[in-house]
């Protein structure tokens, strides 16, 4: 994380008073920025899912981002927000008939699709709408895949696209997503590999597409391992394999292609954190003889860290800046034994008491979006989004659910 990264949101951490999930919509719109810088003239759609926080929507669409909708409901407040119904996709593969009904009248025309009953359902309840056909992707390499219920092969890609030409619907795209916190280069290279093949398939069958999304997938920096290092994602070797992997399209289509990304957590993950409290910190005995320490804290996987099982952040505890130390497993507030971190054990002050503070980096994708609505009588995280570290604005209630 940049100095300035870190100032920002320490101040707006340090300003919170109580439990909360913190935005630096600066950070947001500079990694907007730098992605754009990245990949010129794609089109973002930034994946609500991962953060449907107004004011973070707002921001990335103010500069130009549309947005990828799972739902009617995400649709709505696309809308709401002001972004034209042209700049969002309806990517969600899995849509009922009513959902798809919804979506068309609201003024959408773009749907991700898979299959060809859903191509059916399309051309029925969005006729002539335009539709691009999700490839399968193994997943392999990312720590959140995402592989099993999304997608299928090229042959039937060349199905799905064909049924819907003939359904009246334009066949205008192909995607992939290579999985969530991909961790390797390769992974884009082989989705490459799969659309190429794929575009020549089409073309084989007299259809030519006008874009390929390369999905989301893209990492964050500021996760930690099982050791608590930072991970480090080849960042830089994945931009380039995208952009060659565009080159190549680019040049193997019979007619000029836009390239659209769907990035979710790599916008925002790095960008916002959590304030939460010390529950406590214990040491007991377990049946092997073993003393171990816990620390649990005020939030978990149901009121905001739902990753935690497959992600790590990492911790930062205010006014505990040097030893000593005890090793601990961290755990969240519930009665429930999956609400704990994965990771065998982190190196936390020995002196934390009851209600001190302890901030949790890194935390600003799938946290609002995933809680619950009170698992265990914990009530969703409000948040707050913050310009420059001080201010504080739209410190309104968060906790949507999906
Ligand atoms: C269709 C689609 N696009 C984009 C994303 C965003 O992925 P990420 O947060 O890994 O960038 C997801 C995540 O689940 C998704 O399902």
């Amino acid at each position: 994380m940049s100095t300035d990264l870190h100032t920002r949101l320490s101040s707006a951490l340090a300003a919170a008073s109580s439990d909360s999930i913190v935005f630096d919509l600066t950070g947001i719109a500079d990694q907007y920025d730098r992605l754009m810088r990245e990949l010129p003239g794609t089109a973002v759609r930034f994946a609500m899912k991962a953060c449907s926080v107004d004011e973070v929507l707002t921001c990335l669409a103010e500069r130009g981002a549309g947005l990828d909708a799972a739902s009617p409901v995400e649709i709505t407040q696309a809308l709401r927000l002001g972004v034209p119904p042209d700049r969002i996709h309806y990517g969600n593969t899995v849509k009922s008939d009513e959902t798809i009904a919804e979506a068309h009248r609201l003024g959408v025309r773009t749907f991700a699709t898979d299959s060809v009953q859903d191509v059916a359902a399309i051309a029925a309840h969005a006729p002539g709408a335009r539709v691009y056909c999700r490839l399968a992707t193994s997943g392999d390499g990312a720590l959140w895949g995402l592989s099993r219920k999304f997608g299928c092969s090229k042959d039937e890609a060349v199905r799905v696209l064909t049924a819907a030409r003939d359904a009246g619907l334009v066949p205008a795209g192909l995607s992939v997503h290579v999985g969530s916190q991909q961790m390797t280069f390769e992974a884009w290279q082989q989705a490459t590999d799969l659309l190429a093949d794929t575009l020549v398939a089409l073309r084989g069958r007299g259809i030519v597409l006008d874009h390929v999304n390369f999905g989301g997938g893209l990492p964050a920096l500021g996760y930690l391992d099982r050791r608590g290092k930072r991970l480090d994602p080849p960042l830089d070797k994945m931009f380039a394999v995208i952009r060659e992997g565009m080159e190549h399209l680019r040049i193997l289509n019979a007619a000029p292609l836009d390239f659209v990304m769907e990035p979710g957590r790599h916008l925002v993950a790095d960008h916002g954190a959590v304030r939460a409290h010390v529950y406590r910190l214990t040491e007991r005995r377990q049946s092997d003889g073993e003393s171990v320490h816990w620390l649990y804290l005020s939030c978990g996987k149901f009121n905001g860290l739902y990753e935690m099982d497959e992600l790590c952040h990492r911790l930062v505890f205010p006014g505990h800046d040097s030893g000593p130390y005890v090793s601990a497993y961290v755990a969240g507030p519930t009665c429930d034994s999956d609400d704990a971190y994965r990771a065998p054990h982190q190196r936390v002050p020995s002196t934390l008491r009851s209600g001190d503070p302890v901030w949790i980096l890194s935390a600003g994708a799938y946290a609002t979006s995933y809680m619950t609505q009170g698992f265990n009588g914990f009530r969703p995280l409000p948040y707050t989004a913050t310009d420059d570290g001080s201010a504080l604005v739209g410190a309104a209630a968060g906790g949507r659910s999906r």
